[in-house]
């Protein structure tokens, strides 16, 4: 891990900016390697990770696990993340202002790690980061915004409550595989604007 991105971690560890520092276990902050070309991001740590403060260890984490390497990215190489650090009280969606409140810390972690692209997982990350309501218009899609490259595909938790998409994240992991050997290469991609 970078200087920066360690001070980030610092900063999130210790963050009491909004009122789910007053109910959380631990803050989790991301993980993974500084020197990525693809982050993933997530919505918000979930019980396991409010206790191991690290992001995507429990049953949902387990699947992302499973899918990456289905689609040939090595975990330890690549940077987990979320939308909002601290756990939301008994998993409800984090709100607006919890939203608001933690992204300096997202800012920070894109600006440190400049990614390539960024694969947005499920409806709240989608939300906050492309103001979009639902992924399904754009789920296995790149979208560009703000100068970034934006992958949409489905939360992993939601493959606990609907078996059949755990072959879709899969798939949409391997497409994103492919696209990021097209992007490295200086090979034309297709982007929805
Ligand atoms: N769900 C998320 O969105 N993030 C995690 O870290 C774990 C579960």
């Amino acid at each position: 891990m970078s200087d920066e991105l360690d001070s980030v971690r610092r900063s999130v560890i210790s963050c009491t900016r909004c009122d789910l520092s007053k109910t959380r276990t631990n803050a989790v902050p991301g993980s993974g390697n500084a020197q990525t070309d693809v982050i993933f991001i997530g919505e918000a740590p979930g019980r396991n990770e409010d206790l191991q403060g690290e992001p995507f260890v429990g049953t949902a984490g387990k699947i992302l696990s499973e899918a990456l390497e289905y689609a040939g990215f090595v975990r330890k190489d690549i940077y987990i993340t979320n939308i909002v650090k601290c756990r939301p009280p008994n998993n409800r969606r984090p709100n607006k202002q919890e939203i608001d409140t933690c992204s300096i810390y997202l800012q920070k972690e894109l600006e440190i790690i400049r990614p390539k692209i960024i694969c947005i997982l499920g409806n709240t990350a989608y939300g906050s980061l492309l103001d979009g309501s639902a992924i399904t218009k754009n789920r296995g899609k790149v979208i560009k915004r703000n100068n970034h490259l934006y992958f949409v595909t489905v939360h992993p938790a939601a493959i606990i409550y609907n078996p059949a998409l755990r072959q879709v994240i899969k798939d949409d992991l391997k497409t994103l595989h492919a696209i990021l050997d097209k992007i490295k290469k200086g090979t034309q991609i297709q982007i929805n604007e």
